[in-house]
């Protein structure tokens, strides 16, 4: 499964520059309220995402593995759950998604954690 270090690259890629549009368009207008949704934007998306997809392509062997794709999934939702949740959460509508998108950025680390554990990187990959 070599695309893996691919998909979490690309998506990092994609994030960012949404985040940094997101972060002119705050400059722009003045307006920095949303700034904590536009920082997990790109420190999940584009931060995260970039370190995890360099850990896969340096260990073939976990690339390999079922849970990489699953641990890709987590990952993107808690993205995508988690900083609408920031917003409405920031605008006082409801903090329901965002402790959603919390618990799922938790999980996507726990695998992350588990994976570099039982892979680890360097010879045998
Ligand atoms: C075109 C690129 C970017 C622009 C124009 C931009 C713009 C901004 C602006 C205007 C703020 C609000 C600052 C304030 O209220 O004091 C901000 C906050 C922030 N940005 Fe960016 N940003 C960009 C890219 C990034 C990237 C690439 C990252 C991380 C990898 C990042 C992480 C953050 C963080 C962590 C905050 C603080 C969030 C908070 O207040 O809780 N930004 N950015």
């Amino acid at each position: 499964m070599t695309r893996i270090p691919s998909l979490f690259f690309a998506t990092g890629a994609i994030l960012a520059l949404i985040g940094m549009a997101w972060g002119i368009q705050m400059s722009a207008t003045h307006d920095h309220t949303l700034s904590p949704a536009h920082g997990h934007l790109n420190l999940i998306g584009f931060v995260a995402m970039s370190v995890f997809g360099t850990f896969y392509a340096l260990c073939p062997r976990a690339a390999a593995a079922r849970l990489a794709l699953v641990h890709y999934a987590l990952s993107l939702a808690s993205v995508l759950v988690l900083v609408p949740g920031i917003v409405l959460a920031i605008t006082g509508t409801t903090e329901a998604l965002a402790k959603a998108g919390s618990v799922l950025a938790i999980l996507s680390m726990a695998v992350f954690a588990y994976t570099a554990l039982r892979n680890g990187v360097g010879a045998g990959d």
